[in-house]
């Protein structure tokens, strides 16, 4: 539905349009954005999905992970890719600890989303034990996005980023866990850093669509961090990255130039400056010769 038509004849995607392409087999793009120019641009690509992920807090923000961003940080970013975007389905992330504590708070937060920041959806991480959480929210006609697999809130039980399900144990746990999360009524789930032949297994057995970061060509849909995939973020990259450009270095060599042009005197030119009429100019110098200090403070 969405790539390759030009802007203006895209028709909003909505969560139908997502299980119309896990039924036609069509793959699903995802990407996050934080801002408004990226999003105007993410989805002027044609993108299906943004996500304003609470990866915010290690891309955007510069923390070590995920835990601190605030309800309040991702409703403010939330905000700026609602003013963005026109076509993809806007889902926004519940940040660590707005839906853990109880199932009522968690559906007060996933409807601020909606009322308060323009987001279409939510998205949260964990399986069984969110069950009654996303039945709640679902209910309240709220689409939701489970993301299971590397669930970075998790990252301290989990002993860092790292791929997740790779024995037959955690593989059986991680398939059961999908099963729950969509008779729960998750619309999609996100399938984080798992084996591809896994990714592949669930996504042909779950009705609902599988969007894979690092879980192999075999789901129904795909998602970056934008900041991954322009190379913006240089403080690691995971295994599962493309960088389709290398936005970091541009940035400093752009920087850089702009620095050497201002200490030359190379910037601003002429074409970068505002001039006024010629006799406006001499009748002020006119005024300034005759009374300078009266023309000051007037
Ligand atoms: O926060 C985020 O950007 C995410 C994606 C990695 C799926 O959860």
């Amino acid at each position: 539905m969405s790539t390759g038509s030009p802007p203006s004849e895209r028709r909003k995607v909505t969560t139908r349009t997502f299980r119309q392409k896990k039924a036609k087999g069509e793959p699903i793009s995802m990407l996050t954005a934080y801002d408004y120019a990226t999003a105007q641009a993410v989805d002027r690509a044609g993108v299906d999905a943004i996500l304003v992920g609470d990866s915010l807090g290690m891309v955007v923000l510069g923390y070590e992970t995920t835990l601190p961003v605030t309800m309040d940080d991702m409703l403010h970013h939330c905000r700026a890719v609602a003013r963005g975007a026109r076509t993809a389905l806007l889902i926004g992330d519940m940040p660590f600890m707005s839906y853990q504590v109880s199932v009522p708070e968690a559906v007060r937060n996933a409807g601020r989303f909606l009322q308060e920041a323009g987001m279409n959806a939510v998205k949260l991480e964990g399986g069984r034990e969110r069950r009654d959480t996303v039945e709640v929210i679902v209910s309240t006609g709220i689409p939701v996005m489970g993301h299971l697999g590397l669930t970075p809130q998790s990252v301290h039980q989990l002993g860092g980023f790292q791929a997740q399900a790779k024995t037959t144990a955690s593989a059986e746990r991680l398939i059961d866990d999908a099963l729950q999360l969509q008779d729960a009524g998750c619309f999609a789930i996100v399938l984080e850093s798992i084996p591809a032949r896994l990714g592949r297994w669930i996504s042909e057995r779950l009705e609902i669509p599988t969007i894979g970061i690092g879980a192999g060509p075999g789901c129904d849909g795909q998602v970056l961090v934008t900041h991954d995939l322009l190379g913006l973020f240089d403080r690691f990259t995971p295994k599962f990255v493309r960088k389709y450009a290398d936005l970091h270095a541009e940035m400093a060599r752009a920087f850089t130039a702009y620095v050497a042009d201002v200490e030359s005197g190379a910037f601003p030119a002429e074409e970068h400056s505002v001039e006024m009429p010629d006799e406006a100019w001499e009748s002020l110098l006119k005024r300034m010769d005759r009374e300078p200090q009266a023309s000051l403070a007037s």
